[in-house]
C-alpha cells in the first residue's frame, strides 16, 4: 500500500456520512466512453450542441434519438467494473456500522445499480429510461434498437419518446438536486471519482463539502480543477484506486 492512501483511508474509516460523486471516468473501465478525454472523449467526435440540447432534438429528432439509442445499447451491454463494485461494497460496509452513504452520479448508464449500489441519486437522469415528450410518462424500452427513429410515444398521439437524460440548458431533476444538496450539506467525507469537475452544479458539490468542514478525496488519473482544492488527490484509474482505498479503510476501522 502506498503511503498516499493511509490518510484518505483513515478519513473513510472514521467518516459518519459519506458522499461519493461519480462521473464518466468511473465507467471508462467498463468500455463506456467519457466526454472530455483528449483521445476518446465523445465530445471530441460529436458536437454536443447538435446532440445534447433540446434545440438539437427539436431540429433533428431522428439523428438525436439514433445517437442516444446507440449509446443506450452500449450501456445495456456493459458490465460494472471493480470501481463500481467497490462503491457498492463501501455502501454495505458503512451501512453495517450505521453510517450514511449517498452516491451522486452524473452517469446515465445505470452501472452503479447493476453493481448493487442502492442509495443512488441520478443527477443527469438515465439513458435506460425514455419519456413521452407530451405527458412526461416514462418507460424502459426493450433491450434492442428502436424500430423507428424518432420513436413514437405510446402515451400520446403525435408525441415522441426522448431519453430521460438532462440536456445542456435543461434543469437537473429537482428531487435529485434536493437530495444531493441535503447529503452534501451534512457529509464529513466527499469522494469525487472520475469527473472532470467542469459541469455545474455537480462540479460545485466538492467545494460545498469543504466549506462546511468536510474532507475531500479526488480519484482521477488526471489533474482537474478540483485537484488543488481536494484534501487528497489519488491519481489513478478508479477500478484500481477504489478497491485499494476501501481495503485500507477496512483495515483502519476499529
Ligand atoms: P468527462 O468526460 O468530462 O470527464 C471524465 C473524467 O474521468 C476525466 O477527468 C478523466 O481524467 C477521468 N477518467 C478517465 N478514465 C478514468 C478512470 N479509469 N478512472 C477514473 N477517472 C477516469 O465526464 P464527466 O465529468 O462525467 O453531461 O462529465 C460531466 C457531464 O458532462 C456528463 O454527465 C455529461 C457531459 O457532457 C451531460 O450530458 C449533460
Amino acid at each position: 500500500m502506498s503511503p498516499d492512501f493511509r490518510a484518505p483511508a483513515a478519513s473513510l474509516a472514521r467518516a459518519r456520512r459519506v458522499v461519493v460523486l461519480t462521473g464518466a471516468g468511473v465507467s471508462a473501465e467498463s468500455g463506456i466512453r467519457t466526454f472530455r478525454d483528449t483521445m476518446e472523449g465523445l465530445w471530441k467526435e460529436f458536437d454536443a450542441q447538435k446532440l445534447a440540447t433540446p434545440e438539437a432534438f427539436a431540429a433533428d429528432p431522428e439523428t438525436v434519438t439514433r445517437w442516444y439509442d446507440w449509446r443506450r445499447l452500449g450501456c445495456l451491454a456493459a458490465d460494472p467494473n471493480p470501481g463500481h463494485l467497490a462503491l457498492a461494497q463501501m455502501e454495505d460496509w458503512l451501512a453495517a456500522s450505521g453510517r450514511d452513504f449517498t452516491l451522486l452520479t452524473q452517469n446515465v448508464d445505470r452501472l452503479h445499480q447493476k453493481a448493487g449500489s442502492r442509495n443512488v441519486v441520478e443527477l443527469h437522469g438515465s439513458i435506460i429510461e425514455w419519456r413521452c415528450t407530451r405527458t412526461g410518462q416514462k418507460l424502459i424500452p426493450p433491450e434492442q434498437a428502436f424500430d423507428q427513429f424518432p420513436p413514437h410515444s405510446p402515451f400520446a398521439e403525435r408525441a415522441l419518446l426522448r431519453p430521460d437524460v438532462v440536456w445542456f440548458g435543461e434543469p437537473l431533476p429537482a428531487a435529485a438536486l434536493a437530495a444531493a444538496a441535503h447529503a452534501v450539506d451534512s457529509c464529513d467525507l466527499f469522494i469525487s471519482v472520475g469527473t472532470s469537475s467542469q459541469v455545474y452544479p455537480a462540479a460545485g458539490f466538492a467545494e460545498l463539502a469543504l466549506h462546511q468542514g468536510g474532507e475531500v478525496i479526488e480519484v482521477n488519473p488526471q489533474q482537474t480543477p478540483l485537484t488543488r482544492m481536494a484534501t487528497w488527490s489519488l491519481r489513478g484509474p478508479s477500478g484500481e484506486v477504489l478497491p485499494m482505498l476501501l481495503d485500507e479503510a477496512r483495515k483502519a476501522h476499529v
